[in-house]
């Protein structure tokens, strides 16, 4: 990755839901604060919610409520896509699966994680899942994805566990475009 990739704006933690654009933040630490300072609870009661991602650029994550949850919307880059991409399965050894909700039983390769054929967009749930804490995302850890500080949990570029003692990949939610720019959560 250059370093023009590590350093470029990106938004790490933007909380953004069902049209209303709220605090902005970083890191995995302030989500509690997040959470309690926005007034979600419709946000919370909605079992479906339409996201706007158009002004998300490549390189930036959007994080999203959904479900009480936080939800990271990537647009990744080139190299991220193709990192994700070259990664064999043999080297999934903690889990094979894809644990995508749209793709039930799949296999954990890219193209059964990313939304779209491109491999462009990745919408995940962010909760680590050893203990559910929020990843630090932002090309984290040691496979350029996101890294769960708490216990040391390293997630790829395609959010799939490492190395760590989170025992599977970061789940993927039911989730669609419903047009070019908005993607419907549920
Ligand atoms: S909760 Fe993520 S590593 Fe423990």
């Amino acid at each position: 990755m250059s370093q023009a990739e590590v350093t470029g704006t990106r938004r790490d933690f933007i909380h953004y839901a069902a049209g209303g654009v709220g605090l902005v933040a970083t890191g995995a630490a302030v989500w509690p604060l997040v959470d309690q300072m926005n007034p979600s609870a419709d946000v919370q009661a909605l079992s479906a919610i339409y996201v706007d991602v158009s002004g998300v650029e490549v390189g930036t994550q959007l994080t999203v409520k959904w479900r009480g949850k936080p939800v990271f919307v990537r647009r990744r880059t080139a190299g991220e896509i193709e990192a994700a991409r070259a990664t064999k399965l043999e080297d999934l050894a903690i889990d094979a699966m894809a644990q995508n909700a749209n793709k039930p039983g799949a296999d954990a390769s890219d193209a059964n994680r990313a939304m779209d054929e491109a491999g462009e967009w990745l919408v995940m749930i962010g909760v680590c899942t050893h203990l559910g804490c929020v990843p630090v995302g932002n090309a984290a850890g040691d496979f350029g994805g996101w890294y769960c500080p708490c216990h040391g949990s390293h997630y790829d570029t395609a959010g799939r566990i490492r190395k760590g003692p989170a025992p599977r990949n970061l789940d993927i939610p039911v989730a669609r475009f419903t047009d070019a720019t908005t993607i419907l959560l549920g």
